[in-house]
């Protein structure tokens, strides 16, 4: 299976990153020193997607700038031999192309991707939300894409999640487990509550559907938090007879649409920066030592108080 095409929901407003999104789009937020989209963008690529579909809103410009050649910093870079610093972003924009569709309205996921219905065709496509990114050796989208060839289907990554935060999720119901990580679906759910959830199963942003998403899409109706749900219209490709598989996927996964995800994820990346990670590694020790020694002083001035009692 040749999956070369992405698209990317990048349409959201990020209120929980109020004020740091008011004219700066979340997916430009840096994990560390790269923006969240690029990570993302990086990992379609070395999955050998070639062709991105990003769709975005007003005030999402500064994403189409960042993934486009820049004459006059490339200039003064080269100059100051520095070119090192935007080599990562080089790769990608040698590797891959960008276009950009608008949404529009902002009435959800589902409306997002088949948005970009015109620029995918009759074939296999991959989906990445760019609030979740993973840390992996083999490429996350990769993962998903091997299972796809092997079993000719439509596959999601899924992870599992504490029982508390389930409904923060589309919950998948399984058909039947072939393996530890692979299941085919029987049922999906967007959000429900924890009291009703299929399982501990949860989607993870990272899609290959068929092109029969498209047309289910056409046909979708407003489901969860009045909006148009990716999950309905997976559930209903399921429901006319399609084969859907979950697979667990593998790798250290962030959730950086919270901010301490995205706290988290900047963490992980600068352990593994060679530049970084001996200076941040000592950082880390020093304010656990600090908090250890704080603790130590409330404790004794709460002992302190109690003995005057
Ligand atoms: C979306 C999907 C949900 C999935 C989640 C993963 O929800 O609708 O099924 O589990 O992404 O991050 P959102 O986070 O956009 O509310």
């Amino acid at each position: 299976m040749n999956i070369t095409k992405a698209i990317i929901p990048a349409a959201g407003l990020g209120t929980r990153f109020l004020p740091a999104t008011k004219s700066t789009p979340k997916e430009m937020l840096p994990i560390f020193n790269k923006p969240a989209i690029q990570h993302v963008v990086e990992e379609g690529v070395k999955s050998g997607i070639k062709n991105f579909t990003i769709v975005t809103s007003k005030a999402k410009k500064t994403i189409e700038d960042h993934f486009d050649l820049n004459l006059e910093l490339e200039y003064k870079l080269q100059e100051k031999k520095m070119l090192s610093y935007i080599s990562s972003l080089s790769k990608v924009l040698k590797a891959a192309s960008f276009s950009y569709v608008r949404q529009g309205e902002p009435l959800g996921l589902g409306h997002a991707i088949w948005k970009a219905r015109h620029n995918i065709g009759k074939e296999y496509v991959s989906i990445f939300l760019p609030d979740d990114i993973i840390d992996s050796n083999i490429p996350g989208m990769a993962q998903l894409i091997k299972v796809a060839t092997l079993e000719k289907c439509s596959v999601i990554a899924v992870r599992e999640v504490p029982e508390d935060q389930i409904s923060n999720y589309g919950v998948i119901q399984v058909r039947k487990q072939f393996s530890p990580n692979l299941f085919q679906i029987k049922e999906l759910v967007e959000k429900p509550n924890k009291t009703n959830a299929p399982s501990n199963l949860a989607i993870f942003g990272r899609y290959v559907l068929s092109s029969k998403i498209f047309e289910s899409l056409d046909e979708l109706k407003t489901g969860s938090n009045g909006e148009m749900q990716l999950t309905d219209a997976i559930q209903n490709m399921i429901l006319s007879g399609e084969k859907v598989f979950a697979y667990r996927i593998q790798g250290d996964k962030y959730d950086i649409g919270r901010p301490l995800g995205l706290l988290k994820a900047s963490i992980n990346f600068a352990l593994k920066h060679p530049d970084y990670r001996d200076e941040i590694k000592e950082y880390l020790l020093k304010i656990d030592k600090d908090f250890i020694i704080m603790q130590g002083q409330l404790e004794q001035l709460n002992k302190n108080k109690r003995a005057v009692l």
